[in-house]
């Protein structure tokens, strides 16, 4: 039995995204298929209305938890460097196999899913596979295929060929307009590579004749570039269709020991929109309920064992969604050190 609140639950969606849309988004948001803005519209109000569809709206499914930089701020980074245990074990690091991928894919239509975005802790374009899984999704039916990337591996040849994949929304992480700051962020990168993969892209898809991807550069706010936005938008407004910057969630609380983790006050009334919109796959088929969930602390699921559409069902999953839907959202160990309802009050205020 679910002991419902007098007051009404709030559930936030994407409310801790900032973003700048040149004219060509705002009019590929407006040229999509009627589906695609059906599964929007679901994305919004699904959450709000506690609407349980046969599966998530969006699979995130991480082809590779491996990574080319050691950026200091990303939660896979202090991971490693502080050899933190991920679901009780050390972290292991690999790649999804191509067949197992293919049945998540199978699986995934299936359900109803509509998106896959292909990271979740990891780069994406270290899968040597990319192109091929891109295509397999889309081939499928999967509405919108998408990839956030650090981008260094993204020369003119990858490149061309995620866009002939079918990749609908290619995002690039990219931490300051600054080549001294970003390489201090993005460590092991390299600015000028980087640049160039970026401002290459717009004109491989003309090339192309295709309006997909939409490319959006993103930047992580934090101390170290909290006043350079402004700078951001000017170097990339030509060459991408978004500029945003999203706030920095503190990993090192997050993944701190034992107790010793960040204790929040409670939010009234929170309840947490990803838990009816998404669901993440890791490489070696773990499943977890958000992107929050670093350490694998509340897996719900092995993809390897179970049916998706199971798991997206089971009693793990009933059990988290029935605790935000009475505004219980803190009995949640991992939600009650989560700074997601923490990004919903700044809204309000
Ligand atoms: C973990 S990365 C994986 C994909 C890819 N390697 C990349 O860098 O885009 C996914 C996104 O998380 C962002 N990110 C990393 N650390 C973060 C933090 N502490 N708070 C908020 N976002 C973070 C990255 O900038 C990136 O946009
Ligand atoms: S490139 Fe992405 S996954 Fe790799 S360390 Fe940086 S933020 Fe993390
Ligand atoms: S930990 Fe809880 S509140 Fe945070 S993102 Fe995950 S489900 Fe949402």
């Amino acid at each position: 039995m679910i002991k419902m609140t007098d007051e009404k639950i709030k559930v936030p969606v994407d409310q801790n995204f900032n973003q700048f849309k040149d004219q060509f988004a705002i009019e590929w948001e407006a040229k999509r298929t009627e589906d695609y803005k059906e599964y929007r519209r679901k994305w919004v109000e699904n959450p709000k209305d506690f609407i349980l569809e046969e599966g998530p709206l969006n699979l995130d499914i991480e082809v590779t938890n491996c990574c080319n930089l050691k950026c200091p701020m990303c939660p896979r980074t202090v991971l490693i460097n502080e050899n933190i245990p991920v679901n009780g074990e050390k972290l292991k690091t690999g790649f999804i196999d191509f067949e197992f991928y293919k049945d998540i894919i199978d699986q995934a239509v299936d359900m109803g899913v509509k998106a896959v975005k292909l990271n979740w802790l990891g780069e994406p374009t270290m899968h040597k596979d990319l192109a091929n899984m891109i295509r397999y999704a889309k081939d499928k039916g999967i509405i919108d295929v998408l990839i956030n990337t650090n981008g260094l591996f993204v020369d003119e040849k990858l490149a061309e060929g995620l866009i002939k994949a079918g990749l609908d929304k290619l995002l690039f992480s990219f931490d300051s307009p600054y080549k001294e700051v970003y390489e201090n962020i993005r460590i092991g990168s390299d600015y000028d590579k980087v640049i160039s993969n970026i401002k290459n892209i717009k004109s491989l898809r003309e090339k192309s004749g295709s309006d997909t991807p939409l490319t959006r550069v993103s930047m992580v706010l934090m101390k170290e570039n909290a006043d350079q936005f402004k700078d951001f938008v000017e170097l990339f407004k030509e060459h991408v269709d978004i500029v945003a910057w999203s706030e920095y969630t503190n990993k090192e609380e997050l993944l701190g020991e034992g107790r010793k983790r960040l204790k929040r006050e409670k939010i009234k009334n929170f309840a947490c929109a990803q838990l009816w919109q998404r669901m993440f796959v890791t490489w070696n088929g773990k499943v977890v309920v958000c992107c929050a969930d670093i350490k694998m602390e509340y897996v719900v699921g092995d993809a390897k064992k179970e049916k998706l559409k199971d798991i997206w069902k089971n009693e793990k999953y009933t059990n988290i969604r029935m605790r935000h839907m009475e505004g219980n959202y803190n009995s949640i160990p991992i939600c009650s050190v989560c700074d997601m309802p923490e990004f919903d009050e700044k809204e309000q205020k």
